[in-house]
């Protein structure tokens, strides 16, 4: 039987409250993967190995984690005896980590990242049975690409984003919809697998990627950011536009003054749905279906 990998990140699916009825005031990040592993009994009918990566709150994720996580990914992927990995993750940045390695790597086997919405000592704990529905998803011999899986649902690493700030099923694949569902242990799958070309490992453990930050057009939004954001030496910048790609006037005046001084613009959108069709001459160019995180990670990806 070939081994399936766990790779522990934190997260609320890590989780320790004082109470099993405190869902709120807990503290992330706190059990062993080893551990998480060891109370799921059904998990035994597998070749389970687990490795502590990190052990944060993923509002805390960082780039030096993004690297050792790629690392640790592309060498149990080079692993005859691996079928796939399951990694344990926050909810809240499990997006940003998602569209990383799909861009970066973009494997051939399953690399599927999971999650829990209340501690793992909640009544109920949610985090238990989406580690096993990801561990039963990433031994599909026809599994591949990352990929995310959460209250039995599948999602595409490229499309996967948290929607919702309480409840169990808190993320959705956008216009996409999901990959597909977990159903007591079997993929019932509605679309393909991901597809995508890898820019290489190399991109992901760069220690120097470019700057790249985030400004929200909203009612009243001036340019006073942008500037000091040329001013700080950022090399891009993503718009979070309001519906298809629209900004105020200061502000647009600001990211044109921006990318004429040689700083990367993209428009993306603060709307949940959708994308940003904007035409090829247009003077800032438009992220295409890329939410601001993931527009983000493409430009410091890109960029030299
Ligand atoms: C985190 O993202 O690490 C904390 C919140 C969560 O996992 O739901």
């Amino acid at each position: 039987m070939k081994r399936i990998v766990i790779l522990g990140t934190g997260g609320t699916i890590a989780g320790q409250a004082l109470s099993v009825d405190d869902s709120a005031g807990y503290v992330a990040a706190q059990i062993a993967v080893a551990d998480l592993v060891a109370a799921i009994p059904a998990l035994t009918r597998f070749a389970l190995e687990t490795e502590q990566v990190a052990q944060v709150d993923s509002k805390d994720m960082s780039f030096a984690i993004w690297r050792a996580l790629a690392q640790r990914v592309a060498h149990h992927l080079g692993r005859d005896d691996v079928a796939g990995i399951v990694i344990t993750h926050g909810t809240d940045t499990l997006e940003e980590t998602a569209y990383f390695l799909h861009r970066v790597l973009a494997p051939s086997r399953p690399v599927v990242l999971t999650a829990a919405m209340r501690p793992a000592t909640a009544l109920g704990a949610d985090g238990p049975q989406n580690l096993l529905d990801s561990v039963c998803l990433s031994a599909l011999p026809e599994a591949r690409g990352v990929l995310a899986c959460v209250a039995g649902t599948v999602h595409a690493g490229s499309e996967v984003r948290k929607t919702h700030t309480w409840r169990m099923d808190a993320f959705d694949s956008g216009d996409a919809g999901p990959l597909g569902y977990m159903e007591a242990g079997a993929l019932r799958r509605l679309r393909d697998w991901p597809q995508g070309e890898a820019l290489g490992l190399a991109h992901a453990l760069r220690t120097d990627w470019p700057r790249v930050d985030i400004v929200m057009n909203c009612a009243g939004a001036d340019g006073v950011l942008v500037d000091a954001l040329a001013a700080l030496g950022t090399r891009g910048i993503v718009a979070a536009c309001t519906g298809n790609g629209t900004l105020g006037a200061p502000l647009e005046q600001a990211l044109l003054r921006a990318q004429r001084s040689g700083i990367a613009v993209l428009r993306s959108t603060r709307v949940g749905r959708g994308c940003v069709s904007g035409s090829p001459d247009s003077a800032l160019p438009a992220a295409g279906t890329l939410t601001p995180v993931q527009a983000r990670i493409e430009l410091m990806l890109r960029l030299p």
